[in-house]
């Protein structure tokens, strides 16, 4: 088998049969028997992804909190669950399906900046373990609830470090402009409010400064800053429990990229846990489910443009919206290797949805695929099949997993013409 790239939990190699195989399964076996645009995930690959940051933190035994928005699918939250992982919530959807998949409230973060009362009122029923809190207004809202329901909520309180991820505008969070958390002066005039309130129990201090983050030096000034909030807080007698760092662990989605080094990462971050006496939870997503997704797409044709040849693929921005949104970058790999010297140009790969965005590389120099080609879009297990749209009237694309012994298990079916009008009704005066 020819591995792709260095990550540890890749699951995709080409076999000696000339085809990229996901732990042991020919992906155009899959993508003839399911149809295309086709999700793959590798469980192999899912469970080595967990263990890598389960263990790269292990000297603060920490609470490993999946972030359940990078890909919420029901059996990969399963699958997680029998690691012993944690969960990160968002939203109430995010909560039906962790009551679904049978996970217990005690392991549940729910964070977020715009909880409802019905949210907040289902997550407290449910007994999320709990929330990251991000203003005045929510902490309110969370007390109010909690006096309803005759029971306290255990909060943290996120801060805004003010360090930049220096990764791309929309996936940093830690900066001033950021809706995200609060500064510092907030978070000690709410610590004073929240020591009147009833229904709350102030436990921890949260931060997260941003996803796909390369380099290891934000995470390390964010704990230095964290780690002189923590200070001041114990100063002035506030006794918390837990430090929540977040997530944003980058993986290598181009060939010349590597993974963030978790190695210096949890240095710090343990390091600070322990220092202040604090139970270390973190909210990882796409590092762990990231590298285990592919989706494969069949190529329609190949049209070569005045500028440009397009490659026109069945897979378009309502299944991976991260080209469109993020200028991201994928690789994009045959399903089966071409032969050697075949011809290369640069092209673009795009879909069949009606924008000029629609696209899943630009400018992309490749081996130029023949029309009924597989290809592989590579790294699309986070933030994929979660942000697909029905856009242009498409169905969402079925799911396989892959089990480590070579079953392939389809753990979302490609929704039908009917699940798209399920929910549509005319008026009588129209019919
Ligand atoms: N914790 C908090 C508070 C977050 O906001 C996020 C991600 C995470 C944890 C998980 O971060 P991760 O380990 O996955 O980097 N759709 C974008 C990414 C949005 C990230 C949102 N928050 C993308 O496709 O790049």
């Amino acid at each position: 088998m020819t591995s792709l790239s260095t990550h540890s939990h890749r699951p995709f190699a080409y076999g000696e049969d000339g085809v990229l195989h996901c732990d042991g399964v020919r992906l155009d076996d899959l993508a003839r028997e399911h149809g295309t645009p086709l999700f793959v995930y590798g469980a192999g690959g899912l469970r080595r992804g967990f263990r890598r940051i389960r263990d790269a933190f292990a000297a603060a035994n920490p609470m490993i909190a999946y972030s359940v928005k990078a890909n919420d699918n029901l059996a990969i939250l399963k699958l997680l669950d029998k690691e012993g992982a944690a969960f990160d919530i968002v939203s109430g959807g995010e909560l039906e399906r962790i009551r679904r998949a049978g996970i217990s409230g005690d392991r549940v973060i729910f964070a977020g900046v715009g909880k409802t009362f019905t949210e907040i009122r289902d997550a407290i029923r449910y007994g999320v373990r709990e929330f990251n809190v991000e203003s005045l207004g929510e902490a309110e809202r969370i007390a109010t609830v909690a006096q309803e329901l005759g029971t306290e909520a255990a909060i943290a309180l996120r801060v805004n470090p003010e360090v930049d991820a220096k990764t791309h505008a929309y996936i940093t969070t830690g900066k001033k402009e950021n809706k995200f958390g609060m500064a510092w002066e907030d978070v000690l005039k709410l610590c004073e409010r929240i020591a009147g309130m009833k229904g709350l129990r102030l436990e921890g201090l949260h931060a997260h400064i941003g996803s796909q983050i390369l380099d290891s030096s934000p995470h390390q000034q964010a704990t230095a800053v964290v780690d002189t909030f923590l200070t001041t807080l114990a100063e002035r007698g506030m006794k918390l429990k837990t430090l929540n760092f977040g997530g944003g662990f980058g993986i290598s989605y181009r060939p010349e990229q590597k993974p963030l080094e978790l190695g210096p990462v949890a240095e710090v971050v343990v390091g600070l846990a322990k220092r202040h006496g604090l139970q270390l939870f973190m909210e990882p997503g796409r590092s762990i489910v990231g590298p285990i997704g592919a989706l494969v797409t069949e190529v329609q044709y190949i049209k070569p443009g005045r500028e440009k040849t397009f490659v026109i693929v069945d897979g378009a921005m309502t299944e991976l919206i991260r080209p469109s949104l993020y200028q991201a970058y994928h690789e994009i790999v045959p399903v089966r290797q071409p032969a050697p010297g075949a011809t290369r140009a640069t092209v673009d790969v795009v879909g069949p949805v009606c924008e000029s965005a629609d696209f899943l590389a630009q400018g992309r120099e490749m081996i130029v695929p023949a029309s009924g080609e597989f290809l592989a879009v590579l790294d699309a297990g986070a933030y994929c099949s979660v942000m697909s749209t029905n856009y242009n009237a498409r169905c969402r694309p079925a799911e396989i997993l892959i089990e480590e012994d070579g079953e392939a298990h389809v753990v979302r079916h490609r929704q039908t013409y009917d699940d798209l009008l399920r929910h549509e009704s005319v008026p009588s005066h129209l019919e």
